[in-house]
């Protein structure tokens, strides 16, 4: 297991964000072999940043805007995030595809953003409860990676995949693992049509203390993307203290 991150969403406020981001940085050691990062809310992030910059967690974007710099009002871009300290960018986040309407051709934007000022992308994908119930996941995440993938140029950076199953995300409805497992598999093997490098590939929704060893110990399950779980300081260590020590 390599990745351990931690999307805080619109959870906590600036205050509550720096002192998790304190305590989660008291646990961790260099070490660990683990690769650990938090997605603090845009008004937090540059605290945050601060907070862990000679830490062994990074701190990522939960979204950013694809033009560097211009007349977007309420937008952020990859290029700020960057210059703010953030290692890592999450693409085309379920909330942000079915909450805020963003299309496949917008996460496509963020990437190339991302990627072109050196953030490293954490590329969401994940099927809705209709498109399982229709037999349709494995066209659903296809379509996704296609639309992401095809002809991008990595210029030499990495991309982070997270798989995160729409109808588990925030319902407490984990996927079960062996399922997790057989599907980024699948995915792995899908993302090798269009890259060349190893791609990691993370699960997402409902991860939580009692359930992250699961997943963490199958073989082709590079981490865990954890919301809920990471907001609060109890549930985040006991996840990663039982993950760490798996
Ligand atoms: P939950 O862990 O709350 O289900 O959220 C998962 C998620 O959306 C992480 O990005």
């Amino acid at each position: 297991m390599k990745y351990i991150f931690g999307n805080w969403k619109m959870y906590l406020n600036t205050q509550q964000s720096i002192d998790l981001a304190r305590e989660f940085a008291q646990l961790v050691q260099d070490g660990d072999g683990v690769e650990y990062a938090v997605f603090p809310n845009t008004l937090a992030f540059y605290d945050v940043a601060a907070e862990l910059k000679n830490s062994p967690v990074a701190t990522g974007a939960q979204n950013v805007g694809w033009t560097p710099q211009g007349a977007y009002t309420g937008s952020t871009s990859a290029f700020m995030f960057s210059d703010a300290g953030a290692k890592y960018a999450l693409v085309g986040h379920s909330e942000r595809r079915h909450v805020f309407g963003e299309t496949n051709e917008d996460v496509r934007k963020r990437l190339e953003a991302s990627i072109d000022v050196g953030l490293t992308p954490v590329l969401c994908i994940g099927e809705t409860k209709e498109d399982r119930d229709a037999d349709k996941t494995e066209y659903r995440l296809k379509k996704q990676l296609l639309k992401a993938f095809e002809n991008l140029s990595l210029n030499g950076n990495r991309v982070i995949v997270a798989y995160e199953p729409v109808w588990a995300i925030g319902t407490g409805d984990a996927c079960v693992p062996e399922e997790a497992q057989r599907v980024i598999n699948l995915i792995k093997q899908e993302i090798k049509q269009y890259v060349d490098t190893d791609v990691p590939v993370l699960y997402g929704g409902s991860v939580s203390a009692d359930n992250v060893v699961s997943y963490v110990s199958l073989p082709d399950i590079d981490g865990v993307l954890v919301g809920g779980a990471s907001s609060k300081a109890e549930s985040f260590m006991t996840l990663i203290n039982n993950a760490i020590s798996a």
